[in-house]
């Protein structure tokens, strides 16, 4: 399959020394990339263009990643904010440091219910408003075509408790065009870029409460009856957002649903993981290690699945957390939710992921 030629290609690519066996010393230098790479598995992170200008966190991205995803610079808001006015800047930057690294690059997102530039939904109430969706996907999917190792086409359709009986999330594609948007949408980027991996990314089928047992059901119903209608999925995206104190990743669970999604022939990529390590402690290094914890338990499964082939943070560090309203309302004290902290150094987190590629 040309997507998968392409996506190993990359992941070669990605961990190039992969083959060697370095000494211990400098497999201590190697970041998560090459310890990932030796296991067959991408590692990376989620980037901004504007941490470009911290020359200790670029070192440290070149060391560690071996893929990036668009933090933001890829998504509607900034690539139409005018309609048909395309700015490409900031993901054109971010994969020339990806190509300028030897790293793969993920596409993030082509169709999603925030992110979207003002204009876009007057202009969706217009007659013959699929071209909003065809001629957009066309537009980004082209432009970097034979250049994305996965894009992440619709982002977070599925959401239960907006009470349909097919579970799906009531947003304005919803209610303009009917779930057939998710068709044409995805059918629109296999045209585009007829290499890509098409996923699927959400979040809600990683932690372990009732309504995460419900989110999974209702994901595994909306991707088996997708694949029956023939939509080009290949992958599914689990973003991976966890909580350090909060509701935990409950594994059995978990491992039940990566063999369901597995046996329908997908590949499962883990798109966004960091560890919310608010409302608990406020002493750094019991936040540090509940991070690290959750962290473990979670990729020890995902890992365990042998269609996970990707695994994303995030992030890197801890330094670009601090924007407004991300602080502890109690303690006014900054997330520490990657692997590395706000100096770029590395956290238990980092060990724990070391650990669990290797
Ligand atoms: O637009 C400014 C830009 O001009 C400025 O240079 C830059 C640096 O200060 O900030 C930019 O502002 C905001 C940016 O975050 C800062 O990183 C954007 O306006 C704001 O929209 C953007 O929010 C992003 C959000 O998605 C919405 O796109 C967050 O970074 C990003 O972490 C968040 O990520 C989402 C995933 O895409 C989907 N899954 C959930 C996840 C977390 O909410």
């Amino acid at each position: 399959m040309l997507s998968r030629r392409l996506f190993l290609e990359q992941l070669a690519g990605a961990g190039a020394t992969a083959g060697l066996r370095p000494s211990l010393a400098a497999q201590a230098e190697q970041g998560l990339r090459a310890i990932a790479a030796r296991r067959g598995i991408v590692y990376g992170c989620a980037a901004a263009t504007y941490e470009f200008k911290y020359a200790d966190f670029s070192a440290a991205l070149a060391r560690e990643a071996g893929m990036l995803s668009a933090e933001y610079e890829m998504k509607r808001a900034a690539l139409e904010p005018t309609r048909g006015a395309y700015d490409f800047s900031g993901g054109d930057s971010l994969l020339a440091f990806a190509r300028q690294h030897g790293m793969a690059f993920r596409g993030h997102t082509l169709v999603w219910h925030h992110s979207n530039p003002p204009w876009l939904a007057d202009a969706l109430q217009s007659p013959k408003a699929e071209v909003l969706l065809t001629d957009y996907i066309a537009a980004i999917a082209g432009h970097y075509k034979g250049r994305i190792a996965s894009w992440d086409v619709v982002n977070e359709v599925i959401q239960p408790s907006d009470g349909r009986s097919d579970g799906l999330r009531d947003t304005m594609w919803l209610k303009r065009f009917g779930p057939e948007y998710i068709d044409t949408a995805f059918h629109a980027a296999r045209q585009a870029d007829p290499r890509a991996m098409l996923v699927y990314n959400d979040w809600g089928c990683e932690l372990g409460a009732p309504e995460n047992d419900r989110f999974r059901a209702v994901t595994l119903e909306f991707l088996s009856n997708a694949l029956a209608r023939g939509i080009p999925i290949q992958a599914l995206g689990m973003q991976g957002h966890l909580s350090a104190f909060g509701t935990q990743v409950d594994q059995k669970k978990l491992r039940a649903f990566l063999d369901a999604v597995r046996e329908m022939g997908l590949k499962i990529i883990v798109t966004e993981h960091d560890v919310d390590d608010s409302g608990g402690s406020s002493d750094i290094a019991i936040r540090d290690r509940a991070v690290a914890d959750a962290c473990r338990r979670f990729l020890d499964v995902m890992l365990d699945n042998p269609a996970t082939i990707a695994v994303l943070t995030w992030g890197l560090s801890d330094r670009f957390l601090d924007p407004p309203g991300w602080r502890d309302k109690l303690s006014g004290r900054y997330p520490r939710m990657l692997p590395l902290d706000r100096d770029c150094k590395r956290k238990p987190m980092w060990a724990a992921m070391a650990k669990a590629f290797a």
